[in-house]
């Protein structure tokens, strides 16, 4: 079990919470190793995605993981539902709820919609990402894949790079990161980079090249244009030349550096191809280990004992 009812952020777990969820997920990740890739331990369950932003793969993996435990799954997207006649968010939920669903895994626009929701509410809440705020299980499944690489990440060293700012990737990385005991450094453009960073815990570099120098892991972030309302730098060419990663970077370094990224990934613009396909890319481990970790989260909250 778990110390909280939902998941709504990195800042509410523990670290136990963290190694029971990474300990849970290596067990789901054997099942998914085998010809029949599912339990049937949450086969009472029924779980509502709602998704009122647009998603690829957090939506994705977690209907793939709550199926392969079994879940009976109902998906919701804003568009094309009643929200577009004025229905309300609470509303909508408890009409889904009334429906009877036991679980609620939500991704919306608006920074803290899941804390609001789990005030309003009993089913237990996945936040699957709310603005620019958390996203809790895209840092556990980044952890979990550095951890797969690096073993115990206490004194490791991750470079996020990019738009910091509008990046709810960042903000739980920076959480979950520093209770596991790694260093971390922040690195992009001033304009993308919060002021009073540093009172989270990390460093701060301008210089996107120092920061490769600095790292075991360079965790590379999409320039997230929707929510930047006035421009932040000149131009996407600009931002590639001073700030994105590419090859000649990478093989300057004197040493190997493993490169992720959540994903969309804008290509050429933080990120250059032949960086982001390389050896030393686990984007698509990233994507592979998100199942697990959103089986292993959706187990521990639904209270279940035993994996079969
Ligand atoms: N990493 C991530 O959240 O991707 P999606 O927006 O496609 O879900």
């Amino acid at each position: 079990m778990l110390s909280v009812k939902h998941l709504l952020g990195i800042k509410e777990l523990t670290v136990k919470d963290i190694e029971q969820i990474f300990k849970t997920a290596d067990n789901f990740k054997q099942v998914l190793q085998r010809p029949i890739k599912k339990v049937p331990t949450l086969r009472d369950t029924t779980v509502a995605n709602i998704f009122f932003e647009n998603s690829t793969r957090t939506r994705l993996s977690f209907e793939l993981a709550e199926k392969r435990l079994g879940a009976d799954v109902v998906n919701f997207s804003a568009s094309g539902s009643s929200v577009s006649k004025g229905e309300t968010l609470i509303d909508t939920v408890n009409n889904i709820l009334a429906m009877k669903v036991d679980m609620v895994v939500m991704r919306h626009a608006a920074s803290g919609a899941p804390w609001f929701l789990a005030n309003h509410i009993d089913a237990s809440i996945v936040n699957a990402g709310d603005g620019t705020n958390e996203h809790p299980t895209q840092a556990l499944l980044d952890a979990y894949s550095m951890r797969e690489k690096l073993g115990s990440l206490k004194g490791k060293r991750i470079t996020i790079i990019g738009d910091i700012m509008h990046s709810r990737v960042a903000l739980s990385n920076i959480f979950c990161l520093n209770k596991l005991g790694g260093e971390v450094t922040v690195a992009g453009p001033p304009t993308l980079i919060p002021k009073h960073i540093e009172s989270l815990g990390v460093r701060v570099e301008y210089n996107v090249k120092k920061a490769l120098e600095w790292c075991d892991v360079a965790n590379v972030l999409r320039i997230q244009l929707e929510r930047q309302h006035k421009p932040l730098f000149s131009t996407l060419r600009e931002y590639s030349i001073y700030y994105g990663v590419n090859r000649d970077m990478i093989d300057s370094l004197k040493k190997d550096i493993i490169i992720m990224h959540p994903g969309p990934i804008n290509r050429g613009v933080e990120l250059n191809s032949d960086v982001a396909d390389s050896r030393q890319s686990i984007i698509l481990d990233q994507v592979e280990n998100g199942v697990a970790i959103r089986m292993a989260v959706i187990y521990l909250l639904s209270g279940k004992r035993e994996v079969e």
